[in-house]
């Protein structure tokens, strides 16, 4: 106590006794009172401090929460110094790993005569994932606490709003001042991470944007129509690419098979937007290249397969040579056809 008091009194009367009055401009970001921090995520404000220049005197510069110099309470404070308009600008940043509940409470600022002060109140989000039963309502919930008026809270999709995705907005719905978001007969393909981003002081200067995610977990489904393809015949010597397009959240693991072998596995990047499609291609086709083949997905909530029977032509075919390459440009035309084809698919 007796430490804070000398550090007050020094605090208040050093830059009588040094003359040092050459502040001009105190300010504690991000502006606006109360500011609001996230609980759970990292706590971080600055103190900026605009300086003549020529200003050669000693500073006493001064962060206290509640009364107590901020360094003995758990938080690192880092300095930059810089010059603009030839003015020297001061920033004292004030972090802490994690903000808590604690975290609560009156900042003041102080260089020189001149002081900034700042209300910090500390806000939580109860977000609630979802499994999705194809055909049912999935909902997902983003709950700030405490519920402010001044706070609006608006969803996305992979950066895009939810509102701007022309598949969902017919089966979307947002209640309970947006905390809400359900979505009627649900499909796999509404599996993903949503966002809701929680705006206090929206379209104001002041304003301040936190983002929390909500989950919709799908099991993988296959979007081709087909689930098994039969008797692909393809040419000997060609190219076959096999194609799966996917969809599931999590993000699918992916393998391929071969007669019930696995032949190659496959990583999809967290971050790429489902459906995902897959490929395995077979070069240069050869007899050996005859099976059954097979791409499988799965993720925490199952796994689906889709399948293929390979048959390669081209081999039986021992005539005289003119029949040979008459023949085999006529499959071949078949093969570059049918190659098309599936590339297309
Ligand atoms: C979703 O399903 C998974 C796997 O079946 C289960 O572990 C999890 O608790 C479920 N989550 C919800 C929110 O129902
Ligand atoms: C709800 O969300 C919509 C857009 O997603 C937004 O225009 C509206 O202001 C939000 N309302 C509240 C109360 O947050
Ligand atoms: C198979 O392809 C290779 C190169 O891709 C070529 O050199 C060869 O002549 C082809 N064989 C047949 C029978 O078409
Ligand atoms: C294609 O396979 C045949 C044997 O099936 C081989 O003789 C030929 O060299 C291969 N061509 C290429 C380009 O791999």
């Amino acid at each position: 106590m007796e430490n804070t008091l000398t550090f007050f009194l020094l605090a208040t009367f050093l830059p009588y006794l040094t003359g040092d009055i050459h502040v001009e401009k105190i300010e504690i970001m991000p502006s606006g009172s109360p500011v609001w921090m996230l609980e759970n995520e990292p706590f971080k404000i600055a103190c900026e401090i605009t300086m003549t220049i020529d200003d050669g005197s000693p500073q006493v510069h001064d962060i206290t929460k509640n009364g107590f110099p901020i360094q003995q309470q758990g938080y690192t404070v880092t300095t930059t110094e810089s010059v603009k308009d030839e003015k020297k600008i001061l920033v004292h940043t004030v972090t802490k790993d994690v903000t808590y509940m604690e975290d609560e409470g009156r900042y003041t600022c102080q260089a020189g005569v001149k002081d900034d002060i700042k209300i910090i109140k500390v806000f939580t989000v109860y977000t609630q994932d979802t499994n999705i039963t194809s055909g049912e309502d999935a909902s997902i919930r983003c709950d700030p606490e405490p519920s402010i008026e001044q706070l609006k809270v608006v969803w996305y999709k992979f950066d895009q709003p939810v509102e701007a995705i022309p598949d969902l907005l017919p089966r979307l719905k947002l209640s309970d001042a947006n905390h809400t978001l359900t979505i009627k007969d649900a499909t796999a393909v509404d599996a993903g991470e949503y966002k809701c981003s929680i705006i206090f002081y929206d379209g104001t200067p002041i304003e301040q944007k936190f983002e929390k995610k909500a989950k919709m977990f799908g099991k993988p489904k296959i979007l081709e129509e087909k689930s098994s393809v039969n008797g692909l015949k393809v040419m000997k010597n060609e190219t076959l690419n096999l194609m799966c397009t996917v969809t599931g959240y999590p993000t699918p693991d992916v393998v391929w098979l071969k007669n019930g072998e696995i032949i190659k596995e496959q990583n999809i990047g967290e971050m790429m937007k489902a459906p995902f499609t897959l490929t395995h291609p077979i070069k240069n086709l050869s007899k050996s290249d005859m099976g059954e083949y097979s791409c499988s997905f799965e993720n925490m909530m199952g796994r689906v397969t889709r399948s293929f029977v390979v048959d390669i032509l081209g081999f039986e075919v021992n005539h005289g040579a003119s029949v040979t390459s008459v023949f085999s440009t006529l499959i071949s035309c078949f093969g570059v056809f049918l190659f098309l084809l599936l590339k297309a698919t």
